[in-house]
């Protein structure tokens, strides 16, 4: 078993985030060190320069995303923890990768077609190879499982494309060089939705701070935020059912139980019949009891950069050697004299 996942760092953490990916993360670093498998966990800054950015930006959110994951229970001395800029087996993988994408696969990528929008021309030809890089992030290191939101299902489908047509055209039956990566998206709360509107995903770039818990959110605006979560007049259903066409309620409903642990059913079953008047008190505590351990072990790491440094020169170095046989091996299986 081995799990590898990325995360890019922009912008400040929020629950959408936690649920999504991070809790993942430590779930599958824990199944991974049980079973004698291996987890990597690194920061895409390299993915991060896909967009316009600001460097001195960037250097701040990479520490503190290294800060957020530790403190959400990510553990380096289980996972290798690192970002990509100081692995440059990333950047050389892709560019070997980039001999066997398609133009037409990565035209059909839906995140390029939202991201770019109207502008195609206007965009850096890295957001339009954002997913080989990602292809190789996971190849180079033969990963099995790949915790990731729905929204990276069909990168992740590329990366198994790309793997699969390498194997094909350079390797013989027998000896394939790729290990086809599995995509891993928790069944519930893969979607944490905004709460001010429950058709939009949470998002960093929302303009209203009021739409999501960011992870450093003290208690009183955690509660606050829930108390002004969009809602309708309804009270809650006792089945699941019921709650269709009811996106703001689903939601919440949804984030209650991804953090309770608990089934959607199960938390109707307490909460049904009941209104937000007296749901959305307890979600909020409870979103103030899983959150608060979080943000003290953030604000206490935050400002060590020494420490954060530290974890990632080590994550990263243990990378670089783990990544070692399999570029050898595509340089060599390409023909490419060294
Ligand atoms: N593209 C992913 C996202 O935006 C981040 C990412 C980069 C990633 N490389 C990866 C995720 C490799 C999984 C595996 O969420």
């Amino acid at each position: 078993m081995r799990v590898v996942s990325g995360i890019q760092p922009t912008g400040k953490p929020h629950l959408g985030n936690y649920l999504g990916a991070i809790v993942n993360y430590v779930k599958l670093q824990d199944e991974a060190h049980a079973a004698g498998g291996e987890c990597f966990i690194f920061l895409a800054d390299l993915h991060a320069i896909s967009q316009p950015h600001d460097p001195a930006e960037l250097t701040r959110n990479t520490r503190e995303m290294v800060a957020t994951l530790v403190a959400c229970g990510v553990d380096p001395a289980k996972t290798v923890l690192f970002n990509q800029a100081q692995v440059p087996a990333h950047a050389e993988l892709q560019w070997l990768l980039n001999g066997t994408a398609r133009m037409g696969w990565l035209n059909r990528m839906t995140q390029w077609k939202d991201k770019a929008g109207k502008n195609r021309e206007g965009q850096s030809v890295a957001l339009f190879t954002y997913p080989v890089l990602q292809a190789a992030d996971v190849l180079l290191y033969q990963a099995t499982h790949v915790p990731v939101g729905e929204d990276q299902k069909q990168h992740l489908e590329l990366a198994r494309d790309i793997a699969q047509k390498f194997n094909n055209d350079f390797c013989t039956d027998d000896a394939p060089l790729f290990t086809l990566p599995e995509p891993y998206i928790p069944p519930a709360a893969a979607r944490i939705m905004s709460l001010r509107d429950g058709t939009a995903k949470m998002s960093k770039s929302d303009p209203s701070d009021m739409s999501r818990i960011s992870l450093t959110d003290d208690a009183d605006t955690i509660i606050k935020k829930v108390k002004k979560a969009k809602t309708d007049p309804e009270p809650l259903p006792d089945n699941e059912k019921e709650l269709e066409g009811r996106a703001e309620a689903q939601n919440l409903v949804g984030i209650y139980a991804a953090i309770a642990g608990k089934s959607v059913e199960r938390v109707l079953g307490e909460f049904g019949g009941q209104g937000f008047g007296a749901f959305k008190p307890a979600l909020g505590q409870l979103l103030v009891d899983t959150l608060a351990p979080i943000n003290a072990r953030f604000l206490e790491l935050k400002d060590d950069q020494e420490a954060l440094d530290a974890i990632l020169a080590r994550g990263a170095s243990q990378a670089r050697e783990a990544g070692r046989d399999t570029l050898d091996a595509t340089y060599r299986a390409l023909g490419l004299v060294r």
